[in-house]
């Protein structure tokens, strides 16, 4: 079997990337990169980045490829990434992707969870999220301590772009700018499409064995 580590994960808002991201690199040892995170840490530290970041994301639209592209190049040629990666949310347009080969960063596959917008739109209405980065779900996936994160006991809140009309936004335009990028690693070979309606334990394995680690 063939063991692929640089990874990046694919699908529309809320079908589970940070889920999958946060089980999937504990069991391959290698570290997550999620540009949502590194966002939202901008905007909460009031960073330049953060500042320029933070309309787009509350208005539920993409961040410019300019500010977006140099971060995530800088963090994938950090040390702890030397033995492989997990992107998640990145690239989402074909500039990114296009700016990614040419900077001579590979990748061996491309997951793209997918799950219908009507499946999205339960699994967004319902996310709480911590600070530290834990992603709940009232149903699916409630914190064994109720408002509170299991991990690190702060208070569980609600996203800000986590409003009805902004998810319908975030949709359209996942469904417009991301689709063609799914497109672009499948004429590569590198697609890997999983079925992410079931629960976040059967993606889980169902990745693994996908990649040659179940
Ligand atoms: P980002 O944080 O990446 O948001 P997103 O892509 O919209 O995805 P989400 O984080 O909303 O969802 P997810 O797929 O990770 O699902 P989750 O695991 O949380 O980006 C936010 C914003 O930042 C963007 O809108 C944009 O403005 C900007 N940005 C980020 N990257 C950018 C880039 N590269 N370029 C430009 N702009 C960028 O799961 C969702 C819920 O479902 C949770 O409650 C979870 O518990 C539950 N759940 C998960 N899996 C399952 C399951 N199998 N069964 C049942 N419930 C499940």
């Amino acid at each position: 079997m063939v063991i692929m580590m640089r990874m990046l994960i694919m699908g529309a808002p809320g079908s589970g990337k940070g889920t999958q991201a946060e089980s999937l690199v504990k069991r391959l040892s290698i570290p997550s990169i999620s540009t949502g995170d590194m966002l939202r840490s901008a905007i909460a530290e009031g960073t330049e980045t953060g500042k320029q970041a933070g309309r787009y994301i509350k208005d539920g639209k993409l961040v410019p490829d300019e500010v977006i592209i140099g971060i995530v190049i800088e963090r994938i040629g950090r040390e702890d990434c030397k033995a492989g990666y997990m992107l998640d949310g990145f690239p989402r347009t074909l500039g990114q992707a296009e700016a990614m080969a040419k900077e001579g960063i590979d990748i061996d596959a491309a997951l793209f969870l997918d799950v219908p917008d009507e499946v999205i739109m339960k699994r967004l209405g319902g996310r709480r999220v911590c600070s530290c980065g834990s992603i709940y779900h009232v149903v699916s996936k409630p914190s064994s301590k109720g408002d509170v994160c299991e991990v690190c006991g702060k208070p569980l809140t609600v996203r800000e772009d986590d409003k009805p009309e902004t998810i319908a936004k975030r949709l359209e335009i996942y469904h417009v700018q991301t689709k063609p990028v799914i497109d672009y690693y499948a004429a590569q070979g590198k697609l890997l499409t999983v079925d992410g309606t079931r629960n976040v334990e059967e993606t889980t394995e169902l990745v693994l064995s996908l990649i040659g680690r179940g």
